[in-house]
């Protein structure tokens, strides 16, 4: 398996190749928050790109998590807070989800042949299904404002640790093999390290520095949210949870 690293949705295009699998990254906080949607029990994500989508489904009776700027929009009944999304309120439901720059980058990769949504809280069963089912993974990182991130490009270089212990992983390109020497100088230290990066202080700025701990936590959500693109839904893979995770 090869992997490499998008570290933005604008440059996607450049990194594009037919039959890639996408993991879509956005540590903080997208990507923890739809985990933690399918592993309380919502039946499915529906990720649209705007607010207009998000609000024409809340006026048919949908459930909606909206986040703009980091603050959950007014409209929308949660923000993107992984801790709105408790059993109670969503168990058995479908979630619409739009938020600044995570589910944009969903819309920029949704025509790939495999779309799978990654993040630490889920890392070790995503390596698991990428390597026994995927040709070349490409980590796509939504960044902020088409900008790169560190706590993004940190992910994707801890994916390539722990992909790089089974034999035959190819490191595609030096945006990953340069996202996997960063993880390096910052995985002792994760929580101190990130505290430099912008979005930590964004999150700081508006009240939302708790979630910042939860969404660096490996493993908390042992499941793997896959985008159908026939319905353009995100659903849990279907896989057997294997118990060292
Ligand atoms: C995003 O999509 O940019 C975010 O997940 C921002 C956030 O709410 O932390």
């Amino acid at each position: 398996m090869i992997i490499d690293l998008c570290p933005s949705p604008a440059l996607y295009p450049y990194y594009r190749e037919d039959n890639d699998t996408v993991v879509v990254v956005d540590v903080f906080r997208a990507s923890a928050t739809m985990c933690t949607m399918l592993n309380n029990g919502a039946s499915a994500i529906i990720p649209v790109p705007n607010t207009g989508e998000a609000k024409e489904y809340k006026s048919r009776g949908y459930l909606v998590g909206a986040e703009r700027k980091t603050r959950k929009c007014d409209f929308a009944d949660f923000g993107n807070s992984p801790f709105d999304y408790t059993p109670e309120r969503i168990s058995g439901r479908e979630v619409v989800f739009t938020t600044t720059n995570g589910t944009r980058a969903i819309e920029a990769a949704s025509d790939c042949k495999g779309l799978l949504i990654g993040t630490f809280s889920n890392l070790g069963i995503l390596v698991e299904r990428c390597i026994n089912s995927a040709e070349r993974v490409v980590i796509l990182c939504a960044g902020w404002n088409n900008r790169v991130n560190i706590e993004d490009t940190l992910f994707a270089g801890s994916f390539a640790e722990k992909a790089i212990e089974t034999k035959g992983i190819v490191l595609g390109s030096d945006a990953i093999k340069m996202a996997l020497d960063l993880w390096l100088l910052a995985k002792n230290d994760l929580q101190g390290y990130i505290k430099g990066c912008e979005h930590y202080q964004r999150l700081v700025d508006n009240g939302a520095e708790g979630d910042a701990s939860y969404c660096l936590t490996p493993n908390t959500t042992p499941l793997v949210p896959v985008y159908d693109k026939r319905d353009k839904k995100i659903r849990q893979a279907k896989m057997s949870r294997p118990n060292n995770h």
